[in-house]
């Protein structure tokens, strides 16, 4: 392999010289590398450095850049695993100077996972994490996070394919990224709750082509059940922006509020908060002490989380000022006119031009037209 050396916050590691001109050069070589992951990666560095579990697994390691970072930056005991041998060599040799922070294994993750626990789970596919939730639901003591790169099916673009992973009906909607986040949110819930135990969102984001979730795992029934109670759907008017949310396994059939339409349910999908807003201020905190590449990018990225209200749907505001036939106001502007209308309102991490309300869509109106 053609190796180059590269560096990702304060950890130094070998990847495979990677073809510029494949239509994919992460996938380019014998072993995966993306440096545009830097972020997400990033994001899990900074949460272990708080969260110290007892053992980290990187579960599908490629060059182990994610355990190195954590054995490297965190000081945390890591395991590093992949099925492809090449990457193991690899793995071996940037582990070289970590001593017994890291261990190295080779195995299908499944198998590893039925096996062993780890305190923490980390699953980092290309594409979907669907196949090795359950087995890391049953390993993972305290912590689990898992990374999803197949957007098009999470959201809606790919519909069928949605539904065989992640057995919810998805809708492409102008917040397709949180449907997309809530939908595996609500999955990996499912997959957890039948062992009795439940999930505690830390720090779940989408971005670009992925997202992600930090998650904490809690034991006995009533935990499960608490998660439980934090499934349901979102139901969308097909004729107007309106949407009304509904917890529970069932969904029923609703009328819009606004046009009498019959709403297209979503889900079913997390409806609770995805992130712990307690937990993004102590994370903003550390960061400072940090050397993080992507420092400025996370740091925006946690306030607007921090921000953001719970709810599973956002507005895209530009788009209704263009329904509605007006040019759209600043968002800040926006969002205090609602506020002093007496609704809450936020920017939402997943689009600039994202609005989240409990307005209703009439009282909306007024604000981006009349202000
Ligand atoms: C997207 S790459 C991981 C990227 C890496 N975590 C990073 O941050 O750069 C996915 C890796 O999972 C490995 N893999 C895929 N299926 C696996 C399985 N069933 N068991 C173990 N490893 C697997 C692949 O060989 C590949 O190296």
């Amino acid at each position: 392999m053609d190796l180059e050396r590269i560096r990702e916050g304060m950890t130094s590691f070998f990847a495979p010289r990677q073809d510029p001109n494949h239509a994919f050069p992460p996938a380019s070589a014998a072993v995966f590398f993306n440096a545009r992951m830097e972020l997400n990666r990033d994001a899990t560095v900074l949460l272990v450095s708080l969260l110290r579990p007892d053992r980290y697994l990187d579960a599908m390691g490629a060059t182990g850049v994610r355990g190195l970072r954590i054995a490297n930056e965190c000081g945390v005991p890591v395991t590093i695993n992949d099925r492809n041998s090449d990457a193991v060599d690899l793995i071996e040799q940037n582990a070289e100077g970590l001593g017994e922070l890291v261990q190295v294994t080779q195995a299908d993750i499944n198998v590893l996972l039925s096996g062993r626990r780890f305190d923490a789970v980390d699953i980092d596919p290309f594409g979907t994490p669907a196949y090795f939730v359950d087995a890391a639901a049953r390993s993972a003591s305290r912590y689990l996070f898992v990374t999803a790169t197949d957007t098009a099916p999470l959201c809606g673009a790919h519909l069928k394919a949605g539904m065989r992973r992640y057995f919810a009906r998805p809708l492409n909607t102008d917040y397709h990224s949180e449907v997309g986040l809530r939908i595996l949110l609500g999955f990996v819930a499912r997959e957890v709750v039948k062992y009795d135990r439940g999930v505690e969102p830390l720090f779940c984001f989408a971005r670009e082509h992925f997202v992600r979730l930090h998650l904490r795992l809690n034991n006995g029934a009533e935990a499960a059940d608490r998660t439980l109670a934090r499934i349901g759907f979102v139901h969308q008017c097909p004729a107007c922006p309106a949407r009304v949310e509904e917890h529970g396994l069932i969904a029923r059939t609703h009328t819009c509020p606004e046009c009498a339409s019959l709403l297209q349910p979503i889900g079913p999908l997390w409806l609770g908060p995805v992130s712990d807003r307690l937990l993004l201020a102590s994370m903003q905190e550390q960061l400072k002490k940090m050397e993080l590449g992507k420092k400025a990018q996370l740091q925006r990225l946690m306030q607007t989380c921090e921000s953001e209200l719970d709810m599973a749907s956002f507005y895209d505001y530009h788009r209704l000022a263009k329904r509605w036939r007006v040019s759209p106001p600043d968002i800040a502007a926006l969002i205090a006119r609602l506020q002093e209308k007496g609704f809450a309102a936020s920017r939402t991490h997943h689009a600039g031009t994202g609005l989240k309300t409990d307005a209703p869509v009439g009282v909306l109106q007024e604000a981006l037209t009349r202000g």
